[in-house]
């Protein structure tokens, strides 16, 4: 399995445009710390790829992997692009916006997606009716027994529920478990795994199951510790309340990731977040427990 970390930030990104704080300052003063929108690419097979994740980074964030990109050798299909789709965690905003970018896809797109994440991605957000004229979007069920990402691919991806939150703009949508999933990706061909849970609600026994079971685990790394936002200043409610486990302290993930037998990073990390700042000591702490920061354009083969 070949997997690329197209960015490492929670919603906003790092810096966010209308942001000074210490995180944002200090990414606009050292470039090296910038983050854009977590995402990852996986390969289904040789010159396939599909995206987790479409941010509003999308755009940047291919052209900076030649590996997504159409060829340019002489005789080759200019306009025939290795990105053959998405595969959605949730309905949020950081991690739906970037699909109106592939309205320019010529061969259509598959995004793949559970069922309460379909409808408000086409229906209330729109890009149902919207993203019609312009381009194919084939919608495909994403459900917990795990699909191969295309015909041929070795590559299996499944989810597994983690949170019943709702985007804010589907507020009115019924709840349901499946809101925001975990993805299991599973190279049949390997027998190796990969677990992505850019947001976890809660450590459920679900997803203690598919983590001890997985090589490498990508983990919610919103928010170092509960009162982390409200300490900010950016909103009342603690970590756990928006619906993101923190690093550390009372429901704490570090300790959980620790004993897990895989290889253990966080993502999704938001602008507040210390681990954005290389020199922050907690990067001590957490090599203490063996853990790691993902970071943007790193790339993971297993
Ligand atoms: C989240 O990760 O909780 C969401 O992306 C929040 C948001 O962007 O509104
Ligand atoms: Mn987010
Ligand atoms: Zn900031």
């Amino acid at each position: 399995m070949l997997l690329l970390v197209l960015g490492t930030a929670a919603g906003g990104g790092l810096p966010q445009w209308n942001c000074a704080c210490p995180g944002c300052a200090g990414a606009r003063a050292h470039p090296a710390r910038r983050r854009l929108h977590a995402s990852l690419a996986v390969r289904a097979r040789p010159g396939r790829w599909y995206l987790v994740n479409a941010t509003p980074d999308i755009g940047p964030q291919i052209e900076a992997h030649p590996e997504l990109l159409p060829s340019s050798a002489p005789g080759a299909d200019a306009r025939r692009s290795p990105l053959a789709g998405v595969v959605l965690t949730d309905a949020e905003l950081d991690h739906t916006l970037g699909i109106a970018r592939l309205r320019e896809a010529r061969d259509g797109v598959d995004v793949l997606a559970t069922a309460p994440v379909r409808s408000a991605v086409r229906e209330r957000l729109g890009l149902g009716a919207v993203l019609d004229p312009y381009t194919t979007v084939r919608w495909r069920a994403l459900s917990g027994t795990g699909v191969p990402l295309e015909e041929g691919s070795a590559i299996r991806v499944g989810a597994v529920p983690v949170s019943a939150k709702r985007p804010r703009y589907a507020a009115a949508a019924e709840p349901d478990p499946a809101w925001s999933v975990a993805l299991r990706l599973h190279d049949t061909g390997s027998g190796r795994t990969v677990l992505y849970a850019p947001a976890l609600a809660s450590w459920s026994e679900a997803f203690e199951a598919a983590a001890r079971e997985a090589d490498v685990v990508f983990a919610d790394g919103t928010f170092w510790d509960d009162d982390e936002p409200v300490r900010a200043g950016f909103s009342q409610r603690t970590a756990t309340a928006m619906g993101h486990l923190p690093v550390t302290g009372p429901g704490g993930t570090a300790h959980r990731l620790a004993a897990l037998p895989g290889r253990c990073l966080y993502t999704h990390l938001n602008n507040t977040n210390p681990l954005g700042d290389p020199h922050a000591e907690q990067h001590k702490r957490l090599a203490e427990w063996g853990l790691e920061v993902a970071a943007d354009r790193m790339v993971i083969e297993l």
